[in-house]
């Protein structure tokens, strides 16, 4: 376990932003932080990295309280704000060395670390440029060295693609692939539920401050949609339709793009069962394949309560 929230409770004045949230993170884990604005993603991720008190409730990062421990905290996380600054008249390589040096590292090992931060980031070729005059989605991946600069265990991305062309999205993608193969542990949040569904192990849903949901996206998604969702297509897709209802095999079903979408018991051999039937029907079936609803319809039906 990287790091364990408990319990988190934050409140600004009378307003609670965050009540009760609970998350476990893995060492490995890409964990997607997802919920729409105002849910408390920022608040949650700013306590942490140390950066937000009070609080009630417990944070440990690697086993060590935010709260009593936070100098030692700080050089296991690499955080990422969700702003980025202005840096008047500062280079690609000065702002890294700044950061560098406010995490105390040792000088003589800065200029490999700013390499190695530039090179993973692909940002090489700007080293002698001008912070402020970066592309929006070069800032990104700049932010995204700075954080690696110390080397840190487990990096806190608050929201890095937003505000991104998809191109840039793609690449911020990639190199948070990259960071995970080479042993990082992500937390990385989002409003946008398709940029992480395929990159994420797990996920967590937040919603006015509250977690909704929390796990794999294999079990987020059959706790919203228990059994199996078949993709049936058919020569006479309506034959395929008729059968597959009077085997009684189906729980539901439902005609889509010119497909049979049939929903079923997630138990040994009822899949079986049903292709058979619809195989030996006569209705020409041309193929069957599991659909995996998208991340964003997902939670859109979490966010409305529509869970059925
Ligand atoms: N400094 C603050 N003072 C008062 N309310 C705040 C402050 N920061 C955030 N909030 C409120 O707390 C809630 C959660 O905000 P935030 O954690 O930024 O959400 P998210 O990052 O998911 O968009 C929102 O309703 C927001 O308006
Ligand atoms: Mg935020």
């Amino acid at each position: 376990m990287i790091a364990r929230v408990e319990n988190l409770t934050v409140k600004y004045d009378d307003f609670t932003a965050v009540s009760e949230l609970n998350l476990s993170i893995e060492e490995g884990d890409i964990y997607g932080f997802i919920g729409p604005n105002g849910a408390g993603k920022t608040t949650t991720i700013r306590v942490m990295a140390t950066l937000l008190l009070p609080f009630a409730g417990k944070v440990t990062i690697a086993g060590m309280d935010v709260e009593r421990y936070p100098e030692k905290v700080k050089p296991l996380v690499g955080y990422m704000p969700d702003f980025f600054g202005v840096y008047d008249n500062l280079k690609v390589w000065e702002y890294l060395d700044f950061f560098a040096r406010v995490y105390g590292m040792e000088p003589a090992g800065i200029p490999s670390k700013i390499n190695e931060a530039l090179e993973i980031t692909k940002l090489e070729g700007k080293r002698e440029a001008y912070v402020d005059f970066l592309s929006r989605g070069m800032k990104q991946r700049l932010c995204l060295a700075k954080t690696l600069i110390h080397d840190p265990k487990l990096l806190i991305l608050d929201e890095p693609a937003s505000g991104l062309d998809p191109n840039a999205r793609v690449e911020i993608r990639e190199l948070l692939r990259t960071l995970s193969r080479e042993g990082k542990t992500i937390f990385i949040s989002s409003h946008i539920l398709s940029e992480l569904a395929d990159i994420c192990n797990r996920v967590g849903i937040i919603e006015v401050g509250k977690l909704v949901s929390e796990g794999t996206m294999d079990q987020i998604t059959k706790q919203l949609q228990p059994g199996r969702l078949l993709k049936v297509r058919a020569r006479d897709i309506e034959a395929a339709a008729r059968f597959a209802a009077a085997s009684r095999i189906v729980l539901s079903s439902e005609m889509k793009e010119g497909c049979l979408l049939l929903r079923i018991e997630d138990t040994d051999g009822v899949a079986e069962r049903l292709i058979k039937t619809l195989v030996d029907s006569g209705a020409g079936i041309l193929s069957v394949s599991e659909e995996k609803p998208g991340l964003e319809s997902l939670f859109q039906k979490l966010t409305r309560g529509t869970v059925s």
